[in-house]
């Protein structure tokens, strides 16, 4: 298939399409969801208002043909939606992707990894920010122990999954845990990445005192290991990458906060309810669901977002300042995937 290279107003192509199909979780991660907000009466979409796996696919194809090439699935959590691996099945036989991923508490896998798996998915990402339970429970809101989560990161292996844990790193939270988790993850052999904690939403309390910079937790593993800097391992990775030495074990960062990459960012994203974002923090969506249903071909639809992607200058991390995080009108992170 031909594929359009549409750009942005700072000359990003379009590349990743990063698609929420749920903004529930069975999660309350306090940097993310904190059980005093999502509470019991907290209005979640309803089911009328998601879009429907051929909606998903459809929309899918059209950002393909726009240049998308890597698509990930996320949420809330997305193992929650019923029969995930049927979506994925309609999105893996896309012509012109070259990945297919999904980010996940990892909880649900053990049901999950197989049946996703042969539905053409390549790899998962899954959160775990503790090896210890106590804490992993606090974190998780829910007082899950870690185990669910690591008997889905061996089912994710297990079934020939590609596998990545993201850690989430609060100052005063989990700080004591960066060299144990990086010690698990260097034996088991999984690519480990460090996640500052971000702005992201309005409900998560965020304070900049509360960020372990990127460069804090390097030199706090160079006191452990040798680390050799590696290349990004595609275009506009997120992570910076460097390697064990004398190993082929990863270890990445993810440095919104203090090393920001919105130069390079190539991210769109489609919110369960079919709105487009054209920035993790930037609330303004552009609504694709609507007008498809009141009958947009698939030309008008591309139309659509070729428009928007036109028109878009975020880069929001690049000019994070006390004003931006105090007035900008922001987006949940629960609700748009991350
Ligand atoms: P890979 O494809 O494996 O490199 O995944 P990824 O890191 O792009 O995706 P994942 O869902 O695992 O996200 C890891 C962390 O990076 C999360 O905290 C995301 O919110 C953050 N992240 C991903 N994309 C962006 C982005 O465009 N901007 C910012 N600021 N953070 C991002
Ligand atoms: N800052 C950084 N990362 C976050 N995540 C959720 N909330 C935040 C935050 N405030 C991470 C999750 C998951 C990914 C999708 O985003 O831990 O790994
Ligand atoms: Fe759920 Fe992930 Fe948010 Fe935690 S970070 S509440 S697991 S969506
Ligand atoms: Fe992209 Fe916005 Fe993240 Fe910058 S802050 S990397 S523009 S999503």
């Amino acid at each position: 298939m031909d594929k359009q290279i549409v750009k942005d107003k700072l000359n990003r192509p379009l590349r990743d399409l990063r698609i929420s199909v749920i903004d529930r979780c069975n999660f309350r991660c306090t940097y993310c969801m904190p059980a005093e907000i999502y509470g019991p009466d907290f209005a979640f979409l309803p089911k009328s208002e998601l879009l429907s796996y051929e909606e998903i696919e459809r929309i899918a194809r059209i950002f393909v043909g726009l240049g998308v090439e890597k698509l990930r699935l996320t949420g809330g959590e997305p193992l929650l939606r019923k029969d995930l691996p049927i979506l994925v099945e309609k999105l893996s036989v896309i012509d012109g992707l070259s990945d297919i991923a999904l980010t996940t508490n990892g909880v649900m896998l053990p049901k999950l990894a197989v049946p996703l798996k042969e539905a053409g998915l390549k790899r998962v990402n899954i959160s775990l920010d503790t090896l210890k339970d106590e804490l992993f429970g606090q974190i998780n809101g829910r007082g899950v122990a870690t185990k669910p989560v690591l008997k889905g990161i061996k089912a994710a292996q297990e079934a020939g999954l590609g596998v990545k844990i993201n850690m989430v790193v609060k100052k005063g939270l989990n700080d004591t845990e960066i060299l144990p988790m990086a010690e698990f993850c260097k034996n088991e052999g999984l690519e480990l990445r460090f996640i500052e904690y971000m702005d992201v939403g309005s409900t998560n309390g965020w304070k900049m005192d509360d960020v372990i910079t990127k460069k804090e937790i390097y030199e706090m593993l160079k006191g452990n290991y040798e680390l050799e800097h590696t290349g990004a391992a595609y275009f506009g990775e997120v992570a910076k990458r460097y390697r064990y030495k004398g190993t082929d074990v990863h270890v990445g960062f993810i440095s919104s906060v203090s090393e920001s990459f919105c130069s390079s960012c190539t991210r769109s994203r489609l919110s369960a309810n079919g709105q487009i974002f054209t920035c993790l923090f930037n609330g303004n969506g552009h609504d694709l669901r609507d007008f498809m249903r009141a009958g947009a071909s698939d030309e008008e639809i591309a139309q659509r977002v070729i428009g928007i992607w036109n028109g878009r200058s975020d880069r929001y991390s690049d000019e994070r300042t006390a004003e931006t995080i105090a007035n900008r009108k922001k987006i949940e992170m629960s609700y748009i995937g991350g």
